[in-house]
Order: C-alpha cells, then sequence, then structure tokens
C-alpha cells in the first residue's frame, strides 16, 4: 500500500487550475489504486511553519554538530514535524501555479523547511552531495499552470523557472521518477482545449503513478 501526498499550493479554491487537475489525478488515483491513502495539504491552511531565524541557526548548528538553544530546539521540532508528514509518503503530487515566472512563495517555503541534512540530504566534502530519497521506490508527479508563459514562446511572454526549479529540486533529493502535467493555454490558445488535455494527460498518468 502507498501513501499520496497531494501538496497543493494555489490559494485559488475553486478557481484554481493547477488544483482542478490535481484532483482529476486524484479521483482516477483513488480509483485505479483503491487500497492507498490519500492527502492533501493545502500550503495556505496556515500549519507550514515559517523557516526564519532560529530554524535556520538550528539547521546549521544541526551541520556543525553544535547544540541547540531553546529557541533553536523549538523551530527544529517543528521542522522535524513537516519532513516526518513530507517522509510519511511514498507518492507526492505538487500542484504548482506559476508565480512571477516561478513557483508560489508558500511552495518554496515548505521546500526549505523539509530539504534538512541527515533525512533529505547529506554533503560529502569530496564527492558533494548525498540524495537521501533515492532508491526508495519514491515517485512524484507535478501539476503546473501558468497564464501568459507557453512553450515555445518568446521571452516577451516571460520565461519558465517553475518546472525546471521543481524538478531540480526533487532530483537533488533523490526523487527522480517524476510526471508532469502543464496548463500552459497562453492568451491567445485555446482555454478549453488545454483543459481537456491536461485532463487527460493526468488521469493517464494517475492510473501509471
Ligand atoms: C501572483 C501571480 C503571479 C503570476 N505570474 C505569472 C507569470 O509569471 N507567468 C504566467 O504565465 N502566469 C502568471 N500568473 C498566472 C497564473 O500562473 C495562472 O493564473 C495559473 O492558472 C495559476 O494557477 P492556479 O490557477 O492553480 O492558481 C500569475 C498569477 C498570480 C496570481
Amino acid at each position: 500500500m502507498s501513501r499520496l501526498l497531494h501538496i497543493s499550493s494555489s490559494p485559488r479554491g475553486a478557481d484554481s487550475e493547477s488544483l482542478r487537475i490535481a484532483q482529476t489525478f486524484l479521483d482516477t488515483y483513488g480509483d485505479s489504486h483503491p487500497d492507498d491513502e490519500i492527502e492533501t495539504w493545502d500550503l495556505w491552511d496556515g500549519t507550514l511553519p515559517e523557516f526564519g531565524p532560529a530554524a535556520a541557526t538550528a539547521k546549521m548548528a544541526v551541520i556543525a554538530g553544535v547544540e541547540l538553544t531553546g529557541a533553536q530546539s523549538l523551530a527544529w521540532r517543528s521542522v522535524q514535524g513537516v519532513v516526518e508528514r513530507f517522509l510519511a509518503a511514498d507518492r507526492l503530487l505538487f500542484s504548482v501555479p506559476m508565480w512571477n515566472s516561478g513557483v508560489p512563495y508558500i511552495l518554496k517555503q515548505f521546500i526549505d523547511v523539509v530539504s534538512q541534512p541527515g533525512t533529505v540530504f547529506g554533503v560529502d566534502p569530496h564527492t558533494g552531495y548525498q540524495h537521501l530519497l533515492a532508491d526508495q521506490g519514491r515517485k512524484a508527479a507535478v501539476v503546473y499552470a501558468s497564464g501568459v508563459w507557453g512553450p515555445g514562446l518568446g521571452p516577451e511572454f516571460g520565461s519558465n523557472f517553475q518546472s525546471p526549479y521543481l524538478v531540480d529540486w526533487l532530483r537533488w533529493t533523490g526523487i527522480t521518477d517524476i510526471v508532469e502535467v502543464g496548463l500552459h493555454p497562453t492568451l491567445t490558445g485555446d482555454v478549453a482545449d488545454a483543459r481537456l488535455s491536461a485532463d487527460a494527460e493526468a488521469r493517464a498518468a494517475a492510473k501509471l503513478f
């Protein structure tokens, strides 16, 4: 049995394109994997801890093997709670709007919270990063949405730091089994047609996930 965690980073609720496609994915996944557990984490629900001065100092102290102060321990406990929730899922689904060519800041915050030494990554001074989630059978699916940028358009329609950033981070953790679905209708494209294609891709991906 697998556990699928949907990490949702659009705050737009019923208006969200990425959420709607993610729901299509989840419906098909539920039908084709009836024994698996599915959980959605709306990153905007207020439960994601901040990663500020205490947490950042705690992270560097853990790497240096230095004891944590009270405030750092408190922040580190919150961070570890998120790391455990993340690691408990062997299937991840991200729904990701494009914001200013990249990802919404709440998703970056999530990445900063879960990317911790000893659980997600290690560093060897000579060989570099160790990708601690590799070879564990973990898989990720990502649903992207944008409104202006689209593949094949020129730089006057913006840049894509959305999918390269997320895929690079996933690979850095060691998760390399990644399937991507994009809705990029562009300002002149056929939105209805693009939605149909993205939904079909999401259903196909979910069956094989
Ligand atoms: C804060 C913000 C920034 C955005 N920046 C871009 C952008 O840089 N490029 C783009 O193509 N669309 C941009 N958009 C449009 C969204 O990517 C588009 O509405 C997409 O459907 C959002 O995903 P969602 O519907 O799941 O919320 C932006 C929208 C918002 C709210």
